[in-house]
């Protein structure tokens, strides 16, 4: 499959190429700043420039593939203007980049319990960014999955995880996150589910085959 990831040089997205090209991709990584070319193409993947904030269609940048992945954010330390310009109208204008290019196929890494307010007034900002983000996939007609991760850490990968519809707040490390979205990317009926994931006791294969 043509794979192209928004957010490209992100923590995940920088994990996650490896593992689409070692499972026979082809990924495209858009990515906003130039500079970041180089280290996303070392990565495994073709840097097209995209910027979701300047840019109001995207789809010209985003081309003909097969799938997409969310994998952007507005990052900590950003304030909350831009986690409505990046982390929801950016999962926006892909969704309408993917409608318009005739892509089906939709992955967003979400985060988990963004429907209970907590934290500060920027952190309730980003999570109703997300939230919304998560509702306009699910309503779009497109083939969606959801990944909602607890909280991301740079630990190894465990290779052992949870996944459900609503599980208790835990943490993983970004490594198994890209490990599980490379995994959905190959199972197609995937599509229409929305789940929390944190580290657990399953392989990741496994947790997936149960959830469905
Ligand atoms: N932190 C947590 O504990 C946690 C928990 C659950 C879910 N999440 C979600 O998981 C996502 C991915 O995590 P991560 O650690 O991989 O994030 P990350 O390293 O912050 O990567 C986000 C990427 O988005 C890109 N981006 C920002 N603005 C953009 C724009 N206008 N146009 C295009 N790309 C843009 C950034 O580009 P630059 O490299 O140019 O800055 C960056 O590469 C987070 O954004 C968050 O929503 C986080």
């Amino acid at each position: 499959m043509k794979i192209a990831i928004l957010g490209a040089h992100g923590q995940i997205a920088m994990l996650l190429h490896p593992i689409l090209r070692s499972n026979g991709h082809e990924v495209i990584g858009l990515i906003r700043n130039p500079e970041h070319a180089d280290e996303v193409q070392s990565a495994g993947a073709r840097p097209v420039i995209c910027d979701v904030e300047t840019q109001d269609d995207i789809s010209e940048a985003v081309g003909k593939v097969d799938a997409l992945v969310f994998a952007a954010g507005a990052g900590p330390g950003s304030g909350a203007d831009r986690k409505w310009t990046v982390d929801r109208d950016g999962a926006i204008k892909l969704m309408d980049a993917a409608k318009k290019n005739g892509i089906r196929r939709y992955v967003m890494i979400g985060a988990m319990k963004v429907e209970e307010p907590r934290g500060n007034e920027v952190f309730q900002v980003y999570q109703k960014a997300k939230s919304e983000a998560d509702k306009a996939l699910r309503e779009s007609g497109l083939d969606w999955t959801i990944i909602r991760p607890g909280r991301l850490t740079d630990d190894l990968p465990k290779g052992r995880i949870a996944l459900g519809p609503d599980l208790e707040s835990g943490e993983i490390p970004r490594a198994d996150v890209a490990a599980v979205v490379a995994e959905i990317l190959d199972m197609p009926e995937t599509a229409g589910y929305q789940w929390d994931l944190t580290s657990g006791d399953s392989q990741i294969d496994v947790a997936i085959r149960q959830a469905l």
